[in-house]
């Protein structure tokens, strides 16, 4: 299938590990040129390097940004924007939330999370905005999570952070879709990164389990009986990004494996 995404200019946060990481892979293979956002500068340079080396005419940049400094955002933005000579696709995917029991999470986490994740993203994407109307296949991809329509135990940050997400990618779908350009969401089910390792350990520990036992009862909640991969979202993203998706704009698509309860 044709994706119409080889020379298009895509910007990801979250670049330096995890989904946004395997999401940028993704976009390389297709020919997109990318400025890889993360505060690991060095994480990012090394992905971007790697990019550059597998696929000659790519251009690949590693842009330092800290999504909690507020005054970062535009100079980042800018400057990606002109060397790389515009932008269309914007991957928001930076972020996560504070695991555990509400009394054990410190206020300063909850308000650190949200910095970034609703915050950060709304930032991000109304500093790209300028460059996003000029594009004529502009694309808004948000990462969110399933938790944000289904909280569950331990998931009380996860659950109004991804929820405050998915709204504002229905604000925006509606607001942006007279420039042309698609707002999505997608929600990952319990994803296969650094994120999971926690989740079967505190799982683990809450039940006086071993871990292989702990990801089973984890599993059993997951039709498909599989955790989630990066690649499984990144799939999505990227067809999301292309010109086959012209026309969705303002739906939230789960990948988990079948696990939300809700139509
Ligand atoms: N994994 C899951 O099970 C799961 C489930 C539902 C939703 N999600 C969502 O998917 C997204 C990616 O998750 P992941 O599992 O890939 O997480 P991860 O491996 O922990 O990666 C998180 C990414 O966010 C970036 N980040 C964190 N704080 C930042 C800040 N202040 N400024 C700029 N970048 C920041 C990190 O980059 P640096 O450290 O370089 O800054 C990193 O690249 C998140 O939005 C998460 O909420 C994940």
């Amino acid at each position: 299938m044709e994706l119409g995404l080889k020379g298009r200019i895509a910007f990801i946060t979250g670049a330096s590990r995890g989904i946004g990481r395997t999401i940028a892979v993704a976009l390389a293979e297709e020919g997109v040129h990318l400025a890889l956002f993360g505060r690991d500068e060095q994480r990012c340079a090394e992905l971007a390097r790697e990019l550059n080396a597998r696929s000659p005419g790519l251009r690949a940049i590693a842009v330092r940004l800290d999504l909690e400094e507020t005054g970062a955002i535009r100079p980042a933005v800018e400057s990606a924007a002109r060397e790389l000579g515009g932008v269309d696709i914007l991957i928001n995917c930076a972020g996560g939330a504070y695991r555990g029991r509400l009394a054990d999470i410190p206020d300063a986490e909850w308000e650190r999370y949200f910095r970034v994740k609703p915050l950060g993203l709304i930032r991000m994407t109304r500093e790209c905005l300028p460059y996003l109307r000029k594009s004529d296949q502009a694309r808004v991809i948000n990462i969110a999570g399933t938790r944000g329509r289904e909280p569950a135990r331990f998931s009380a940050m996860a659950g109004p952070i991804n929820m405050g997400t998915l709204s504002v990618t229905k604000a925006l779908a509606n607001e942006f879709g007279s420039y042309g350009i698609t707002v999505n969401a997608i929600n990952p089910g319990s994803t296969d990164t650094g994120r999971w390792t926690e989740l079967t350990t505190m799982t683990a520990r809450d039940l006086g389990v071993s871990l292989g036992e702990a990801e089973k009862f984890l599993l059993r909640e997951v039709p498909l009986g599989k955790v989630v991969m990066p690649q499984d979202i990144a799939d999505l993203a990227v067809f999301l990004a292309s010109s086959r998706s012209g026309m969705i704009s303002g739906a939230a698509i789960n990948v988990d494996g079948g696990r939300s309860r809700s139509i």
